[in-house]
Formats: C-alpha cells, sequence, structure tokens
C-alpha cells in the first residue's frame, strides 16, 4: 500500500497528472465515483462548465480551498456539475449530464470555473444550484454543499436551514460585471463538517 502510494506520488510529480480513484469518503454518496470519468489527465486552475457557446446567462464561480489549519490547499481538485439554463440536465455518458469541470487549486488554493447560470429544476421548488465536489489527493472524494445564489427566491431561510453546510455553506452572492457576467465566491473548507473525515 505504502509503496503503491509512493508511486503514484511518483508518477504524479513526473508526469504532472492528477490522482484518480480516491476512496469516497464523508457518508453515504449515491454517484460520487462519477467524479473520475471523463476526468481529464491535465487540469487548470482556470476551468469551464460545458462548452464555451452553452446558451445562457455567462457566470464565474471563483473560490479558495482551504486546509483545516487555514492554509491554502494547493493541488486540489474541485469538480462542478450543474443544470443548463433551462433546468435540465443535458443528456451525457453519465447522470450527471453534460455541464461539468474539473478545476486544479493553485498554490494559492484558487479555483475558477467559467459556465452559464443554472436555472432552478422546472416545477420543483428548489433553487438554482451547481453541484460540487473535491478530491484529494491520497484522502478521498466527497461531495459539498452545492452553490446557491442568495438573490434567487426559492433560496429560502428554511432552505438555508436545511443545509449541512459541508465544507462551508454554498450560499453566494452574485454580482454582475460590467460585461454582463455574473460572478460568485464559494471558498472550500476542506474536511468542515464532513463525517468520518
Ligand atoms: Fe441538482
Amino acid at each position: 500500500m505504502f509503496k503503491t502510494s509512493l508511486f503514484t506520488l511518483f508518477l504524479a510529480f513526473f508526469l504532472n497528472v492528477t490522482y484518480a480513484n480516491e476512496p469516497v469518503i464523508g457518508g453515504p454518496c449515491q454517484g460520487c465515483e462519477l467524479v473520475f470519468v471523463g476526468m481529464p489527465k491535465q487540469l487548470s486552475t482556470e476551468s469551464t462548465i460545458g462548452p464555451a457557446n452553452e446558451k445562457g446567462e455567462k457566470m464565474t464561480v471563483n473560490g479558495k480551498v482551504y486546509q483545516l489549519n487555514g492554509m491554502p490547499a494547493k493541488g486540489i481538485v474541485v469538480y462542478a456539475y450543474q443544470t443548463n439554463a433551462e433546468g435540465f440536465y443535458p443528456k451525457s455518458t453519465t447522470k450527471h449530464g453534460g455541464l461539468r469541470g474539473w478545476a486544479l487549486t493553485d498554490n494559492k488554493g484558487r479555483y475558477s470555473f467559467s459556465t452559464v447560470r443554472p436555472a432552478a429544476y422546472p416545477k420543483r421548488g428548489i433553487p438554482q444550484h451547481i453541484h460540487l465536489h473535491v478530491i484529494e489527493p491520497n484522502k478521498g472524494t466527497y461531495y459539498i454543499d452545492d452553490v446557491t445564489f442568495n438573490d434567487d427566491p426559492l433560496l429560502t431561510q428554511q432552505y438555508k436551514q436545511s443545509r449541512p453546510c459541508r465544507a462551508g455553506c454554498g450560499f453566494s452572492t452574485p454580482e454582475k460585471n460590467t460585461q454582463g457576467v455574473w460572478t460568485v465566491n464559494r471558498d472550500i473548507f476542506l474536511g468542515k463538517g464532513i463525517p468520518d473525515y
């Protein structure tokens, strides 16, 4: 086991690849293993969710990832998937749909995704959201609280209070820049509120 781990580290260092197939941790999680399906070998800090020509209002999700001790966490994979601007997961090879992306944090723990603002599921009363997971090399993978939006009427106090705030709460305040692009921030606190971390 130890030898395998060292070998993986060696490969990762020289080939500049990220780790894959870390165990799912943090309690029951349907579909958590899908984070590895289709994950590119080379990841970047500034990533995209879905194609550049996806219809909808442009949105950028920025954030920093922190270790439990408050230091920035480098080399963490942040995985995201979401509905499109009509509230559907576009059909794809996995049930996470076609709007997915992976970002790798830099040495300051930063990551970002360019995407479109998701719509809420039609007629379901669930707020607009972007699903997030993290992959921690040599530790595990787990889902964390979705990014949700404080200007969304469906994001009620009652809904907020129902959230577990895994790795911090995901409530964000969207702001539109002069180019009409929504920007939100979602900082991530590794292990915070994650069972059996
Ligand atoms: Fe969803």
